[in-house]
């Protein structure tokens, strides 16, 4: 299914990928909620199911429900609770319209998912809606540009993913304003669950750190980001970044990301907590 003309369900392998590299973020915000023994906890936009299958097994006892709008992700987030043997419930429902049908639960997880959804702060509002009293809403945004590559790296002009950086920042920016009913809000999480009736409202920022030389599959990952940046940002970039990338993403090449002993990945990734007051 698209959703802001993003074939998600193509991304599949990608979406994995990349929970599985970020995974023990997921781990460090639970404990975060030490005291919250969820009955039931939604992950709305679950994609292929990563986090939701870590609730699975961090909760056993409540009813995890992974919500997305393509069914080939949920059915995937199926398939990995299966090979996992956690407990976990799918439901199909489309943002924001498909919220309202949903049932409560004590612990609403969204991870990079409502800044998909034109109007930010509404779509807050319809999850906080969705918690028990005194359940916590935990949303994935905002956090840090990844890092993979030395400033220098040998070849081309120094300092590409700054460059790469901006230009996905300004698409970013575009997507936004072409969703359905968007609307620009000052993008102060903790402020906007406040707005949303939460109280506590924090964030906590977690660091991913996979060092030189990297390990096959956040390699794996790299090289995916990489390529699709490639794509997506074509018309964008000098025709000497171009060349970079193509050098940087040649499996015959030692200079390339298949090859490089000082390829790495670090990035942050943030998650803003907040509360529903008991009455
Ligand atoms: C960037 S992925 C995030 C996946 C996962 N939560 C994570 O943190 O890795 C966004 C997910 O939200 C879903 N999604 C995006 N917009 C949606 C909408 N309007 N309705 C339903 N699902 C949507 C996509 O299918 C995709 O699985």
């Amino acid at each position: 299914m698209n959703h802001d003309g993003v074939d998600w369900a193509a991304m599949a392998e990608l979406l994995e990928l990349e929970g599985e590299t970020h995974s023990p973020y997921v781990r460090q915000a639970v404990a975060e909620l030490a005291d919250l023994a969820p009955r039931r906890v939604l992950d709305i936009g679950s994609g292929p199911g990563v986090a939701a299958c870590r609730f699975a097994a961090e909760f056993p006892a409540a009813e995890v429900i992974a919500v997305d709008g393509t069914p080939q992700l949920l059915a995937r987030a199926e398939e990995r609770a299966r090979r996992l043997g956690v407990r976990l419930h799918t439901r199909v429902a489309e943002f924001p319209a498909g919220l309202a049908d949903l049932p409560s639960a004590d612990l609403v997880w969204s991870g990079q998912v409502v800044h998909h959804v034109g109007d930010q702060q509404a779509v807050l509002e319809q999850l906080a809606a969705l918690l028990e009293p005194d359940g916590v809403l935990a949303i994935v945004e905002g956090g840090l540009p990844a890092r993979w590559l030395p400033r220098d790296v040998g070849f081309g002009r120094p300092g590409l993913q700054e460059r790469l950086d901006a230009a996905m920042a300004d698409r970013f920016a575009r997507m936004r304003t072409e969703l359905p009913g968007s609307v620009r809000v000052v993008e102060d999480w903790p402020g906007m669950l406040r707005a949303a009736g939460l109280t506590e409202a924090c964030s906590r920022t977690f660091l991913v750190d996979h060092p030189a030389p990297l390990a096959g599959a956040p390699r794996r990952w790299v090289r995916r980001c990489l390529e699709r940046q490639r794509a997506m940002l074509a018309d964008e970039l000098a025709a000497e970044d171009i060349a970079t990338l193509d050098r940087l993403l040649d499996p015959a090449d030692p200079t390339g990301v298949d090859h490089r002993a000082d390829l790495f990945h670090l990035t942050a990734k943030t998650v803003h907590f907040g509360r529903k007051p008991r009455s």
